[in-house]
């Protein structure tokens, strides 16, 4: 057990104490947003003649090989400190001797550890961004290559109207499009550094906290020294966009897993993605597709749990903050596993096209369409829609669709049908004509993906890159 702050204390640590106040196990994750912070920091104070030239040339050398050394496995992060902020102070203490002692002038662990949690989030929100990137292409390559494949759109799971797979997918690449927007209006919003913020009042050394900014890639220092070392909102936010996009991989997943099943076979999962039964010898399982949807009850958890965390706390730092990092990593990790799958399955998955077409002729998809047949025949909607409810309960009857009536049957429902229904409502007039913007006409669709390409091609979070 080794404390930084023994000074005051004239007796040990109770054991039991000792380990529930500790954070080593989880902060060592960010060993390196901790050190690229001192860097930054004993960098700036040896250009304010805080720190002598030689002094700082020690103290990065030392915080240089202690990264070197936790990166090669010759050094190891042991729980005999308290947090990452210790283990790393003492190792320099070690290593370099009295300059050593000068790393923390003019700082606190609540300036630091503010700081090490925004570097870290920061930088697992640009491979976050990364990761939806490559699932919109994969998307964006599937929705090209089916532009004409048919299937039932649905509402209310009962099929609706004619649709194709390149506007099913389409809708998913919207949401993940929404996704990276979010993350980058949060990356802008957090992009300010809490590093000279100190305890909580700042200090009386002559800290230049613009240049730490500008050095660890910041747009500025953070306004409020009591704020700076308190604010939690952009882990909040993080969580937030985390579990949307959790929610959008959870709903397109659903989807899969009912596509998948015996009933509707849209779709096979490859053998890679897929798992099988113990004891049924025919089941081949979407269980990569149900954990996907699973594990988003794990992000949402984690969400709520740091705004239980947050609503209660008193300016400045209090020490139920360090719980904004165990379930923080842990959604981090879990969305980004999760989308590095789900692109792994959607990439490999076989779509049976000639299934999904001849769902989509089934189950009166076409009913709209023949009711604005009767319309263009100066039919009133009202009326229209009244003659094909008859008209459907008639098939429903015959177990018939509507295609597959005789002339002289369609009227005796109404005179109204002539022969040029049937090329009216055929599943490729139902899909080609619906060329709105954002409908699945195929020339509308071929509009949409172009927009979408220009904006895989252009858009770029703005990747500060720091040390
Ligand atoms: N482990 C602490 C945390 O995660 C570091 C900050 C400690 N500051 C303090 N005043 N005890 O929040």
């Amino acid at each position: 057990m080794a404390q930084l702050w023994g000074g005051r204390f004239t007796k040990e640590t109770d054991k039991l104490v000792y380990n529930f106040n500790a954070s080593i196990d989880f902060d060592k994750k960010f060993y390196k947003q901790d050190i690229e912070g001192s860097i930054a920091h004993v960098v700036m104070l040896e250009k304010q003649g805080i720190l002598t030239n030689e002094e700082k040339d020690k103290i990065v050398k030392g915080l240089t090989g202690i990264r070197h050394d936790i990166e090669s496995g010759k050094l190891e992060i042991t729980e005999e400190y308290e947090d990452i902020h210790s283990f790393v102070e003492a190792n320099l203490i070690e290593r370099i001797g009295e300059a050593g002692k000068k790393l923390h002038t003019g700082r606190s662990r609540n300036d630091q550890v503010a700081l090490d949690m925004k570097l870290y989030t920061r930088s697992e929100l640009i491979e976050v961004d990364g990761l939806i990137k490559e699932l919109l292409g994969t998307l964006l390559g599937i929705m090209e290559d089916n532009i004409d494949t048919y299937m039932p759109g649905f509402t209310h799971l009962q099929k609706a109207q004619p649709i194709t797979l390149a506007h099913h997918i389409g809708a998913y690449f919207e949401m993940f499009k929404r996704d990276r927007l979010r993350l980058k209006d949060i990356y802008q919003r957090m992009n300010y550094s809490p590093l000279g913020a100190g305890a909580l009042a700042g200090t009386t050394y002559p800290l230049d906290r613009y240049y730490t900014a500008s050095l660890l890639g910041f747009e500025g220092p953070t306004l409020n020294s009591m704020d700076s070392v308190s604010d939690r909102d952009y882990v909040i936010e993080f969580l937030s966009a985390m579990s949307i996009i959790m929610m959008h991989l959870s709903r397109f997943c659903e989807e899969i897993i009912l596509w998948n099943s015996n009933e509707y076979r849209f779709v096979e999962i490859d053998d890679s993605y897929a798992t099988g039964s113990s004891i049924m010898p025919q089941k081949k399982n979407p269980d990569i597709a149900e954990l996907i949807r699973g594990k988003t009850g794990r992000v949402y958890g984690a969400l709520v749990s740091i705004l239980t965390t947050m609503k209660g706390i008193p300016l400045a730092y209090n020490k139920d903050m360090q719980e904004d990092k165990e379930l923080t990593f842990d959604a981090i990790d879990t969305v980004k596993g999760c989308l590095a799958l789900f692109n792994g399955m959607i990439s490999t998955i076989k779509f049976n096209k000639p299934i999904m077409e001849k769902s989509a002729m089934a189950g009166f998809t076409n009913a709209t369409d023949a009711a604005d047949y009767l319309v263009g025949k100066g039919v009133a909607f009202r009326d229209a829609h009244e003659i094909i409810g008859r008209l459907v309960l008639y098939c429903i009857d015959k177990n018939c669709s509507i295609d597959e009536l005789t002339i002289d049957e369609l009227k005796t429902i109404s005179e109204v049908f002539e022969q040029d229904l049937f090329e009216k409502i055929s599943l490729k007039t139902c899909v080609e004509k619906r060329l709105t913007v954002g409908a699945p006409g195929p020339e509308a669709m071929r509009k949409v993906i172009m927009l979408e390409k220009e904006y895989l091609e252009n858009d770029k979070i703005n990747v500060v890159e720091t040390y």
